[in-house]
């Protein structure tokens, strides 16, 4: 990777990438790409940027021209509760971009990261320790376009050449922007009304296990698989990947160990439950631990007190102003 473009950069991950990436390969060498939502000013300042409609393909090429673009780090997604309330839309922005990605980098053979999801899983798909190469059914449209994705990535490596590689990730939780419209958001949410209120109103009910990683070992798992050695790996796209499976007893419990007096009530959200009940479990990732080195670093507990610490430090913050 020596000339990277990142589609979706304001958003969850795309927010936290493009510093991290700016760090390891250099402030000049990461191009930040927006649409509606604005760059964080951190973003625009640190390195080039533009704004694009990554849907319009000829638009992509240009910029992908101008600034010798080897490698795309598409970010942009439709979640999938807020998929379920525009199925169109979520599957013309999702899967345009994916395809012209794809498009853009097959002349040069260039390489293109893709995240998937655990929405790629359906209620079919085995729950527990649920298999890299398995039965993928999804009910979302969210999940539709991860699945025709990932087939999308192996049909442009094999036919193409082009480098694509991607992960199912699972919930990711972090404390610099919100994530909107997914199923797993409680588990960010949790951390916020714990601060302000002592108290958080669940929309998942207790015993819904998902998986789930915090950012940091989001970002590093991205870096590490796109540079990973290719002859060593079998799947390429798409690794299960995971942290840790929990469910919001287990996370209130977590947050109890440092404000004792924190309190969980439900009201569920018929939507995302049912989506979440169609989720796995708890996914096996031995296949990215064997294939190219995957290992996690955060827990919940060692996940739960830095998320603690840096949404006091944010609010507090965001209080003074
Ligand atoms: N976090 C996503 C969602 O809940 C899953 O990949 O939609």
């Amino acid at each position: 990777m020596k000339k990277i473009l990142v589609i979706g950069a304001a958003g969850q991950i795309g927010s936290e990438l493009v510093p991290y990436l700016r760090k390891i390969y250099g402030d000049n060498n990461v191009v930040a790409t927006y649409n509606y939502t604005p760059l964080p000013l951190e973003l625009v300042e640190g390195g080039p940027s533009e704004k694009i409609d990554a849907t319009q393909g000829v638009a992509l090429n240009d910029i992908v021209k101008k600034h010798s673009i080897d490698t795309i780090f598409n970010l942009v997604a439709v979640l999938s509760a807020k998929g379920e309330a525009n199925p169109q839309m979520s599957w013309k922005i999702n899967m345009d971009t994916t395809f012209n990605c794809f498009e853009v980098m097959k002349e040069i053979k260039g390489a293109v990261f893709m995240p998937s999801s655990i929405g790629a899983f359906g209620p079919t798909t085995p729950p527990d320790h649920t298999p890299q190469d398995t039965l993928m059914r999804p009910t979302t449209i969210y999940g539709i376009s991860k699945v025709a994705a990932e087939l999308l990535g192996d049909y442009y490596y094999l036919k193409y050449g082009v480098d694509a590689r991607g992960l199912r990730y699972p919930g990711i939780i972090s404390n610099v922007t919100l994530p909107g419209g997914g199923t797993t958001d409680y588990a960010v949410e949790i951390y916020y009304e714990a601060i302000k209120k002592k108290s958080y109103t669940c929309n998942l009910s207790a015993g819904t296990f998902l998986d789930m990683m915090y950012m940091p070992d989001a970002l590093r798992s991205a870096v590490e698989l796109m540079e990973a050695d290719p002859a060593k790996l079998v799947h390429r796209n798409c690794f299960n990947v995971t942290s840790m499976s929990f469910d919001p007893e287990m996370i209130a419990a977590a947050i109890r160990e440092h404000m004792p007096e924190f309190r969980l009530e439900y009201n569920i959200d018929p939507i995302k439950q049912a989506i979440a009940n169609s989720w796995p479990n708890s996914m096996d990732d031995s296949a990215a631990r064997q294939e190219w080195g995957w290992k996690h670093e955060y827990d919940l507990k060692t996940m739960t007190i830095d998320m603690l610490e840096k949404v006091s430090a944010k609010l507090k913050v965001s209080d003074t102003r």
